[in-house]
């Protein structure tokens, strides 16, 4: 099947993608949320992520050994569906809204959650997009945009007022506290009113990164208020452990391992889910 928002070529060769590359994390998780897709009692059900892998040449059997998808898949849906439903219920009750979808990777959202009159942009580093355009393509509703979320001009591309939803998955840890607020500050006064939808790492995140690797997470949230305090109408209204929803997992050993993860505060809470209305 063909994505309704592909780029018109079928078949896309990313065979050049560095193995442990940037890029290549992000096949990984697009492989993650295809693979969950396929299962019979799917929480995301994200097929648009499906179709995509089917049309990618890589070694996908590789990455398979790697991502070991028989666990790891439900963290990916579990955190993804929190956002299709947030952003999903804005644009229900907001028709018209703008999307702002950062640190988009190769995330087939913006085709799940398809209103007609909504504007969706998605953004990413420009090597990010480079490589997203070759497997979706843009139409007058849908844009991508590459920049760094930490300079600015990009933010000209999008429209002033209305309302809007500005969402982050699995983005705002590799930015620094001052970065963040700033971003949100400045998007957040650009539109009339909207919602703000992220998840955060804990303090443990940053600890955990120079430990084990060259740091590449650089801020963990307390308890999410930081990013209350970019602005004055930020208020946050939702916030929850991204394994709050192990109880949906259909397979018994891979349920019992988020549980677990669950019941112990520490990793319930590395990784958290806020939504703030402005
Ligand atoms: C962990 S991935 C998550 C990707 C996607 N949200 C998903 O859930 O599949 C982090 C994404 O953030 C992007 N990213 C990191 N730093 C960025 C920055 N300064 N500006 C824009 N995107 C950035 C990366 O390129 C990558 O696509």
């Amino acid at each position: 099947m063909t994505d309704p928002l592909s780029s018109g070529v079928d078949r896309v060769d990313f065979t050049g993608v560095a193995w442990g590359s940037v890029e290549w994390t992000l096949l990984c998780m697009l492989y993650l949320r295809a693979h969950e897709s396929r299962q019979p009692e799917s929480i995301l059900g994200d097929h648009h992520a499906a179709a995509a892998v089917e049309r990618i040449e890589y070694d996908w059997a590789r990455i398979h050994r790697v991502v070991r998808p028989t666990v790891n898949q439900y963290g990916a849906a579990l955190r993804g569906t929190y956002f299709d439903a947030a952003i999903g219920a804005f644009s229900a009750a907001h028709p018209s809204a703008t999307v702002v979808h950062l640190g988009c990777g190769l995330h087939s959202r913006a085709f799940r959650i398809s209103a007609p009159s909504l504007r969706w942009f998605d953004v990413d580093l420009p090597q990010i997009i480079a490589l997203r355009s070759q497997l979706y393509a843009e139409t007058d509703r849908y844009r991508m945009i590459g920049s760094s979320v930490t300079e600015t001009d990009w933010m000209s591309q999008l429209p002033v007022g209305g309302p809007a939803v500005i969402a982050a998955e699995g983005l705002l840890m590799y930015l620094t506290e001052p970065q963040v607020l700033e971003l949100v500050r400045r998007l957040t006064s650009r539109f009339d009113s909207g919602e703000v939808v992220a998840d955060l790492l804990s303090p443990w995140g940053p600890r955990l990164s120079r430990m084990f690797t060259s740091g590449i997470i650089t801020w963990g949230s307390r308890d999410g208020t930081e990013i209350a305090s970019a602005a004055p109408t930020l208020q946050l209204v939702d916030s929850r452990s991204v394994v709050d929803g192990f109880h949906r997992i259909p397979r018994k050993t891979a349920r019992l391992l988020y549980r677990l993860q669950h019941a112990i505060p520490a990793t319930r809470d590395y990784d958290r889910l806020y939504r703030y209305t402005f």
